[in-house]
């Protein structure tokens, strides 16, 4: 009998076939650059499950592509590149990768918050051209944590594991989240350092735009390690070049992986290639609890991990 076919988009962080069985055929795309779209969609044609990481868009055309699909075991907590209602309406699992990355997530966000207020970026980049000349009681001033108000959009595990650091570093939390906190615009106007971690949707999309950045506090810094469509780069470029806001700290992109240009050259601005969850051991555990989705559907099981809820077919 024919083995269920397994297909894993890019090169993991462990081996496929340490966590999957004999009963499957592997077909395994082990290279660290994208897979081109029409090649993706020709091999995905004989798949009963695919392991894709973010920057696959599983969508209508894929489905339409994968006629054996059972699973799609996204590499990610955030599965904003899935169309989720057309993978249940065909019948196909969507599962996430939740909990292992929280930390690492978290960790990231906070080491983006130290780069800014502390103008890490500026200082190193002084350093390495030979500008520094010794200490100097003036140079390169940041600004102090204690007693300032971090705002957290979007309070799940990894908003939480944001605030919990935040007690040590002596500083105020405020949240808002769908299910309760303080006001949108309560937060905006409060926050001295604003970090998204609400996941991306048709509600969240665009959410940080012109007027909410002028709604924000003169000074503001303003953290994405969530999902870069959250915020409209163009006006956060305008925000920054008007002086309205004191800086910000990227991970994530709105038109990944390109930069907005008037975000590149800022000297106020951290930029970093969505590190996020990018430690041995989350990268190991995202890829493990994949597969192991993977495995579960294709014995027949339910998944562990799923994000959509399929009736009895
Ligand atoms: C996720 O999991 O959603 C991150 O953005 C990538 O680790």
């Amino acid at each position: 009998m024919e083995k269920p076919r397994v297909f894993v988009t890019r090169r993991l962080a462990l081996a496929p076939s340490s966590v999957l069985g004999a009963g499957v055929e592997i077909d395994h795309y082990d290279s660290e650059s994208a897979l081109p779209r029409d090649e993706l969609l020709r091999r995905v044609h004989q798949a009963s499950a695919l392991l894709p990481i973010l920057g696959d868009r599983v969508d209508k055309e894929l489905l339409d592509a994968a006629p054996r699909l059972r699973i799609v075991a996204n590499h990610a907590v955030g599965y904003d590149n899935v169309d989720v209602p057309a993978c249940t309406a065909r019948g196909v699992w969507v599962t996430n990768t939740p909990d292992v990355l929280t930390d690492a997530t978290a960790d990231l966000a906070w080491a983006l918050i130290l780069a800014l207020a502390r103008r890490l970026r500026e200082g190193e980049r002084m350093l390495r051209a030979g500008q520094f000349r010794g200490w100097a009681p003036t140079m390169l001033l940041g600004r102090e944590l204690r007693d300032r108000t971090l705002g957290i959009l979007g309070y799940g595990r990894i908003g939480r594991a944001v605030a919990r650091r935040a007690e040590g570093f002596g500083m105020r939390v405020l949240f808002t989240a769908r299910g309760g906190g303080v006001p949108f615009d309560e937060l905006l106007e409060h926050s001295d350092v604003l970090s998204i971690h609400c996941p991306l949707n048709a509600q969240t999309r665009h959410l940080i735009g012109p007027s909410e950045l002028l709604r924000m506090k003169r000074g503001a810094l303003l953290i994405n390690t969530a999902r870069g469509p959250i915020v409209d780069e163009a006006a956060l470029a305008a925000a920054l070049e008007s002086g309205h806001l004191g800086g910000a700290a990227l991970d994530v992109f709105e038109n990944e992986p390109t930069v907005h240009p008037g975000l590149i050259g800022r000297d106020d601005v951290v930029l970093l290639p969505h590190l996020g969850s990018a430690t041995q051991e989350t990268r190991e555990r995202m890829a493990r609890i994949a597969l192991e989705q993977i495995e579960r559907v294709m014995r027949g099981e339910r998944p562990t991990t799923a994000v959509n809820e399929l009736g009895p077919r």
